[in-house]
């Protein structure tokens, strides 16, 4: 049984006195819920707070990227080792968003995947299709893409150390969120790819959704039997929201 994670995604979001707030919520908050394992992933700039707001708490702390450098002279990157440093769990990696705006490749993601594990932390893996790819039917074919793009560079070995996140670029941040029949079709294609090359890792691994997951949809979501978690952008911003679908898992 894959105790379901819930993580967080704050986004280019908050301020020390709002996230002061808002980790403090979330860790208060926490301490009832044994179900779900949860995580939130700050903004560079709000790691320090988060560090010290969640220590001692269950909460864990993850960032929503990573350099795929160890650290030298790459003006304005953060590397896996500064992220260590400041207890993150979980590292973002391959976001939609970071795709299309910042022109991540497959082979850049499996850097940045790696580059975490190699500093013993667990990366989240996104994948997904926009609704162009889904209307003309390759959903599987571009998230198939997606996946061999990074098993050919790390192994299928590394996915015994990482997180898979479904995200349907049409689900995020517009409120239409996939059904839970269309993400569990998803969740099982993804899972069936990796069994193809380890059915134990495939057995073993979470592959949360992510698309506008929300307080009123969570619980028929998290039912689906391949749907491990959430990656949560806007309702992670709301603690009592948060906390509702973490307790939902
Ligand atoms: O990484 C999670 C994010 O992309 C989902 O955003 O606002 O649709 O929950 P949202």
């Amino acid at each position: 049984m894959r105790q379901p994670l819930i993580a967080g995604n704050w986004k280019m979001n908050g301020t020390k006195s709002s996230a002061d707030a808002l980790l403090n919520g979330v860790v208060s908050g926490s301490a009832s819920i044994s179900k779900s394992e949860i995580a939130v992933c700050v903004p560079f700039p709000l790691l320090y707070l988060g560090e010290q707001l969640l220590a001692g708490s269950s909460v864990r702390l993850g960032a929503q990227n990573v350099c795929t450098e160890a650290g030298g002279a790459y003006t304005g990157e953060v590397s896996a080792a500064m992220l260590v440093d400041f207890g993150c769990r979980y590292v973002i990696c391959g976001h939609s968003e970071r795709r299309e705006y910042y022109g991540e490749t497959d082979a850049i993601i499996a850097r940045k995947l790696a580059a975490c594990m190699d500093a013993g932390m667990t990366p989240i893996l996104c994948v997904g299709e926009t609704l162009e790819h889904r209307e003309e039917g390759r959903t599987e074919a571009v998230i198939g893409s997606q996946l061999e793009g990074v098993l050919s560079e790390i192994g299928i070995d590394a996915f015994d150390r990482l997180e898979i996140a479904y995200e349907p670029v049409w689900a995020i941040g517009t409120g239409k969120t996939a059904t839970p029949e269309q993400a569990q079709d998803v969740h099982v294609f993804i899972r069936g790819r990796i069994a193809a090359q380890s059915a134990v890792i495939a057995e073993k691994i979470r592959i949360l959704y992510g698309g506008s997951m929300k307080v009123a949809n969570a619980r028929e979501l998290l039912s689906q039997a391949d749907i491990d978690g959430g990656l949560i952008g806007g309702a992670s911003l709301v603690a009592d929201d948060f906390l509702a679908i973490c307790q939902a898992g």
